[in-house]
């Protein structure tokens, strides 16, 4: 964590302020300012895409490969990893994919408008196994008002894991939001292309079962106020196992 910025408020005055929390604007204004120089650079242009935590790109790629006219941007915590998945994308002239070094949490509000992401793809996200790390994960409450903000009426939001307790908990919270629908991985634009990513093709080869869902965001407001919420989960620490049967 970087210390205070004095200027901070400046970035308050931004657009994407409306979707960072006032203590990330505060301390993490070195990353904000990171990704606002690679959007100067890279321009994203419409239609996009994103995957949040694309590792070495095996899943990026067949995104990129499969739909040409649609910008494909891997958003990745890992410098290392973003350079493998750039190369790879380089090494096949796949122009419309992206890999940028960021947070996708301050990323996505400061790289595009709202309204206007195709998907959101989120593959085995990080389970953050103890109870003690549970605030780290990823898909909460917020998150998820963030992603409804930003992807267009119409667009796809698509979740794949093995940890089940966390996809249990997501697939409740989702199926209690009357803005997203839930529709078959099948009707998602370009699933037919989709490669397997490094975690998906481990499962397949291990035959560890694991889950998949896919929601549409529909064209009402965001309706957060639900009885069961992922960040109460989180808040509470609940601890995530492979198998909620587990004791
Ligand atoms: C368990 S790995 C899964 C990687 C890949 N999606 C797969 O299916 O094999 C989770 C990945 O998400 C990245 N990650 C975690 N939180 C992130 C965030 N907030 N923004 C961007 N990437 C993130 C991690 O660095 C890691 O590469």
């Amino acid at each position: 964590m970087t210390p205070l910025n004095p200027q901070w408020t400046e970035l308050k005055q931004q657009s994407f302020a409306a979707y960072i929390p006032d203590e990330v604007l505060k301390y993490r204004s070195d990353e904000i300012a990171r990704i606002m120089e690679w959007k100067a650079a890279n321009p994203v242009s419409l239609p996009a895409g994103v995957e949040i935590g694309s590792n070495r790109g095996c899943f990026l790629l067949g995104l990129a490969r499969g739909q040409r006219e649609v910008s494909c941007l891997g958003i990745e915590l890992k410098s290392s990893l973003c350079r493998i998945a750039s190369n790879k994308l380089a090494r096949e002239g796949l122009t419309n994919g992206h890999v940028i070094h960021a947070d996708a949490r301050l990323a996505i509000p400061v790289l595009f408008e709202p309204g206007t992401l195709e998907a959101i793809y989120v593959l085995f996200p990080d389970p953050w196994w103890k109870k003690r790390h549970a605030r780290r994960r990823l898909l909460d409450d917020g998150f998820f008002e963030m992603a409804h903000a930003f992807l267009k009426p119409g667009g796809h939001f698509v979740l794949k894991t093995d940890v089940l307790d966390y996809f249990d908990a997501v697939d409740e919270y989702l199926s209690s939001l009357s803005c997203f629908e839930r529709v078959e991985m099948s009707s998602v634009p370009g699933s037919d292309s989709w490669t397997l990513s490094t975690r998906e093709r481990h499962c397949l080869e291990d035959v560890l079962p694991y889950r998949q869902l896919a929601v549409r965001k529909r064209d009402v407001a965001w309706d957060g106020n639900v009885p069961v919420t992922l960040t109460e989960k989180k808040l509470e620490k609940h601890n995530y196992r492979y198998h909620p049967e587990e004791k």
